[in-house]
């Protein structure tokens, strides 16, 4: 399976924190926002991934990762010149994805829970058409809210709701065998001049091919969205790392899943040595400062 990190979009509620840098590029503690997604997609497994952004930001992503050897991945680039729509990334990755599987996370999404890795390697194992992760949330106006009939099968998946008819969410997690392609290529923009993730979604619902797994009680998971959600999540991994918890990291999943060396680790840090991170990482490969 491949992975599609998505990593544009206008930031308009973090405004005007990100009129010169990206979103998914602000700090969250101690690394930048989209070092959690990737590190998510690299502990699944996924080794070749797709990083979509801003004609702006992009320069900026590429002197982070270059082509992600350093990570043990392979890592590309592509544009997406305005935010048309999370659908979007999948034309844009329509090469990329050929016609293989593909995992979409969305750069401003952290998942925390303690086997999460593993349940969503299964989850692209077993993945037949589309899979979803679900969570309750206290906003439902503001996310892509399910509706079950009542015999409990899922009927539709509505977008921003007015009236919202359950408080479950879909989460910016996707799994999509290699229709997906061609079913965006077949979705409109909606009235927001978008294309909706959720059309490609209800496209799988109506051909019985969508699997919706619910995230567990003792998962988190934020939306990176808003000034106080970037102050919530902040606390959070911080207090993870008070704990001995260190998430988020690409170089120590890199490192964990054997895909690099011990010299790749070390030049990777070169000067970085210094920080609270590049000590955290030069202990993992058993070095002291
Ligand atoms: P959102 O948070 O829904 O949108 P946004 O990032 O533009 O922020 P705001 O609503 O404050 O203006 O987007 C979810 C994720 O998808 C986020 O990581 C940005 C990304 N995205 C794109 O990369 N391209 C797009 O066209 C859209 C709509 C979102």
């Amino acid at each position: 399976m491949k992975g599609i990190l998505l990593a544009g979009g206008y930031g308009t509620r973090l405004y005007p924190s990100t009129v010169s840098v990206v979103k998914q590029l602000l700090p969250i503690y101690d690394k930048p926002m989209i070092y959690y997604p990737l590190s998510l997609l690299m502990q699944a497994g996924i080794r070749e991934i797709l990083l979509i952004t801003t004609p702006e930001a992009l320069p900026a992503f590429q002197r982070l990762f270059r082509d992600g050897e350093d990570l043990g991945i392979s890592l590309s680039y592509a544009v997406q010149k305005e935010p048309a729509g999370i659908a979007e990334a999948l034309l844009i990755g329509a090469d990329f994805i050929g016609e293989d599987s593909v995992c979409l996370a969305l750069g401003d999404n952290l998942f925390y829970g303690e086997d999460l890795p593993a349940r969503l390697r299964d989850a692209m194992h077993e993945n037949e058409g589309a899979t979803v992760f679900l969570t309750s949330v206290e906003n439902p106006a503001d996310f892509g809210i399910c509706t079950w009939d009542e015999k409990g099968n899922l009927q539709k998946i509505e977008e921003k709701p007015n009236a919202p008819r359950s408080s479950f969410a879909v989460t910016g997690l996707y799994l999509y065998n290699a229709d997906v392609v061609r079913i965006a290529r077949t979705i409109c923009p909606s009235a927001r001049g978008e294309l909706e993730i959720t059309d490609v979604n209800n496209e799988y619902i109506r051909r019985g091919l969508l699997k919706t797994i619910f995230l567990r009680a003792d998962d988190r998971w934020f939306d990176m969205g808003t000034p106080d959600a970037l102050l919530e999540t902040a606390f959070f991994v911080k207090a993870l790392s008070k704990k001995g918890i260190f998430v988020g990291s690409p170089e120590a999943v890199a490192w964990q899943n054997g895909w690099i060396t011990k010299d790749r680790l070390d030049a990777r840090l070169g000067e970085k040595k210094g920080s609270a991170y590049g000590g955290y990482i030069l202990g993992l490969a058993g070095n002291k400062e």
